[in-house]
């Protein structure tokens, strides 16, 4: 796989994600759409000595189509971002919107691709994109995804940083649940290496992955949210996909997925009684092929899943109603 697709391509994230994906071999034509400035972010990115090929599409003249027509991986971080006082759910009301159209451009124009979705709030634009594929007929779980990787990212950087150790990527800490506070479920008692943390350590590191946005947004003080790290982790997720489909076995990146369209998922869906949930999954070529379950949890992460389900299936609800007719 090789063609990409950016959406949303001029953003705070939009642009270092399309420098990271043009600086990458494994993409040979990247296609930038956005209702602004796609053009000239383009024409920008074409100057750099990488064989990728880089064009740009505005909506008008069939920018949309022209964009999505033969793309293999459509990644989406369209749509506003928040500031400080927001919560990820204020920005549903815009993005639910901005997602249920750029997805209707999937379903019509490259409807085998995988889709990526970055947009927020990712508890509910993920269930808003499949109702919307679902409705065109062409749906497939094993290409949906939700990208938590920034999660997982922040687990690994801040156990380092709390144990003084100097590299973060030694540390690997599944993430599980969704994509914003209380849902965002980091299980430190699975970390590999093992860590041993107080009381107190665990308390404040889970609480930092779980608002970890928060404290970028209140540092940007009205300038934005996370996006170079976003950028960073999101080319991290779109590599493993494009790396999987060509063959790579052994890929396992977390996403948020409709868990009983993906291979093993069913079984996890009905002991956490939820649908959507990001989980560790394993890639090949046509998508998931394997979803991993939550494993053995420390009482503490018991009592922080219960949380995080309760919150997630009204999110879940609220992305749903809202293709359904009920929002
Ligand atoms: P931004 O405002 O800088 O960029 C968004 C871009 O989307 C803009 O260029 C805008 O013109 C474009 N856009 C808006 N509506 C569009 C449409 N209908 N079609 C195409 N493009 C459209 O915001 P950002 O900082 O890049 O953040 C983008 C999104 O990513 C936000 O919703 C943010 O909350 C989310 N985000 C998610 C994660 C995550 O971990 N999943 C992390 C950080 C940010
Ligand atoms: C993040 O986790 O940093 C993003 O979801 C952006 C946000 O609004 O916090």
């Amino acid at each position: 796989m090789t063609k990409v697709a950016v959406l949303g391509a001029s953003g705070q994230i939009g642009q270092p994600l399309s420098l990271l994906l043009k600086s990458s071999r494994l993409v040979t034509e990247l296609r930038l759409y956005d209702i602004v400035h796609a053009v000239g972010v383009a024409t920008d990115l074409n100057h750099i000595d990488t064989p990728a090929k880089v064009s740009g599409y505005l909506p008008e003249d069939n920018g949309l189509e022209k964009a999505l027509t033969g793309a293999e991986l459509v990644i989406i971080p369209a749509g506003i971002a928040r500031k400080p006082g927001m919560t990820r759910d204020d920005l549903f009301k815009t993005n639910a919107t901005v997602i249920a159209d750029l997805l209707s451009g999937v379903a019509k124009f490259c409807p085998t691709a995988f889709v990526a979705i970055i947009t927020n709030p990712v508890n509910s634009t993920v269930p808003i994109a499949v109702e919307v594929l679902k409705n065109a007929g062409v749906f497939n779980p094993r290409k949906v995804f939700g990208v938590t990787t920034l999660d997982v990212v922040r687990a690994s950087t801040f156990v380092a940083h709390t144990l003084g150790e100097e590299d973060p990527q030694k540390f690997k800490v599944p993430v599980v649940g969704g994509h914003s506070g209380a849902t965002i479920l980091p299980l430190f008692s699975q970390s590999q290496p093992p860590v041993e943390l107080t009381k107190e350590q665990l308390d404040a590191i889970t609480y930092r992955v779980q608002f970890g946005g928060d404290e970028i947004v209140k540092s940007k003080a009205g300038a934005g949210s996370a996006t170079t790290c976003m950028a960073y982790a999101g080319f991290r997720f779109a590599q493993a996909i494009i790396k999987a489909s060509k063959g790579e076995t052994g890929i396992v990146e977390p996403a948020y997925v409709y868990l009983p369209g993906v291979p093993n998922g069913e079984q996890i869906a009905k002991t956490l009684d939820v649908e959507y949930f990001a989980v560790p999954i394993e890639f090949g070529t046509e998508g998931a092929v394997k979803a991993f379950p939550v494993g053995k949890l420390s009482a503490y992460e018991q009592d922080l899943l219960k949380t995080a389900v309760r919150e997630l299936k009204g999110n879940i609800a609220k992305g749903e109603a809202h293709v359904r007719g009920g929002s």
